[in-house]
């Protein structure tokens, strides 16, 4: 079987995690600071500050925000549950917008339509790995005077005009969970170039305290610290960043070419000025294509190759936002999407052959 996803994990990480493991300090430490600094770096930003998953690293980037009960952020809602859940566990509400059909993200203009005195933030996603429209996202936010965030849960390494994912927006948040472009089985981490929106993740990672060797408190806060056995392996793969996107990028290509002309199918592409890295390869299939999604997804698995649809129902659908008053029909671009999305394996592991394997079976079902 071809799997939709395969941790590019080597002997590195093993040795990486017994060596943490020998060294008597497992909860965070040195590895989890050195992790740090060198995540600050390949993004380009001031602070990088780790945490246990992609999850608490968006909490925090909306703690840190300053989002409280009663504040709007304006989101997607076309991506996982966890970015509009994150907006929720500070008490504020999530207010959608729309996305562009062509990259899958928010569409800026949407954006503008939804602002109101309420509005505190916005909460842009790199969709599949694909940098947002941010020229546009952060003009939006300095004249309105918002914190844009980025939830660059699967941008690790992306471009936009010259900068790296997590220097896009004023704080990121990425996951380091198995299947994302790097790993460290579970993990997240917080960027910024604001000391203030830094110091106050590292106060939401651990209780509100301020160090680890003190018992003052500064307010709520939760245990989101990363260990350093998490650390250690995500320190073996952060040298292998680069290598793992530009393989990513290139199998992107060959499917690409591949599928070429194929009716019915829409292969993706990067925005303008946007360095893609296919944390997924998403295809949109329409009608034009001889069968239906479901159908192939069976078909392409009895031929031993694993898909995924990323997502099958828009978040505003989903019940506890349903219940906020949405309803089928409100965002359009992001139902379509859902209907018709489906990604095929594009991960560093896979052969030559695995590719024309993939193509091939999709050609056949023309
Ligand atoms: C867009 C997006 N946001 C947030 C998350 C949450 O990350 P984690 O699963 O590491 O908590 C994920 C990944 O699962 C994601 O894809």
């Amino acid at each position: 079987m071809i799997p939709i996803s395969k941790p590019f994990i080597g002997e590195e990480e093993i040795n990486a995690v017994v060596s943490v493991l020998k060294s008597g300090t497992i909860a965070q430490g040195p590895k989890v600071a050195e992790a740090e600094a060198k995540f600050a770096r390949l993004c380009g930003t001031r602070f990088a500050v780790a945490t246990n998953s992609g999850t608490s690293a968006l909490h925090s980037a909306i703690f840190a925000a300053g989002i409280k009960p009663g504040d709007e952020v304006i989101t997607t809602p076309f991506t996982f549950i966890a970015t509009a859940n994150t907006i929720l566990m500070q008490g504020a509400k999530p207010i959608f917008a729309d996305i562009k059909e062509e990259s899958f993200n928010i569409n800026p203009e949407e954006v503008k339509k939804k602002i109101t005195r309420k509005t505190k933030a916005i909460l842009a996603v790199d969709l599949y790995g694909n940098p947002c429209d941010y020229d546009s996202l952060n003009k939006i936010a300095k004249e309105n005077n918002l914190v844009l965030v980025d939830d660059a849960a699967q941008s690790v390494n992306a471009e936009y005009k010259g900068k790296k994912a997590g220097n896009f927006a004023d704080i990121s948040s990425f996951s380091f969970y198995a299947t994302k472009n790097i790993t460290a089985g579970e993990g997240g981490m917080l960027t910024t170039s604001n000391e203030g929106f830094a110091e106050k993740a590292r106060l939401m990672r651990q209780h509100g305290r301020s160090k680890m060797t003190n018992y003052e408190y500064s307010g709520l806060g939760y245990n989101y610290r990363m260990t350093d056995i998490a650390a250690a392996i995500l320190l073996e793969q952060l040298k292998k960043a680069d290598f793992i996107t530009s393989k990513r990028i290139e199998i992107a290509a060959k499917l690409t070419k591949g599928l070429k002309g194929v009716k019915g199918i829409i292969t993706p592409s990067a925005g303008d000025g946007a360095k893609h890295v296919f944390h997924q390869y998403t295809i949109r299939i329409n009608n034009e294509f001889g069968i239906g999604r479901e159908n192939i997804i069976e078909k392409l698995g009895s031929r031993g190759i694993n898909t995924g649809v990323y997502y099958p129902k828009p978040l505003h659908l989903i019940e506890h936002f349903a219940a906020m008053g949405y309803k089928q029909g409100d965002f359009p671009a992001a139902e379509k999407a859902a209907n018709e999305v489906l990604s095929l394996p594009v991960h560093p592991s896979l052969s030559d052959e695995d590719i024309r394997l993939i193509v091939d079976s999709i050609r056949d079902l023309e």
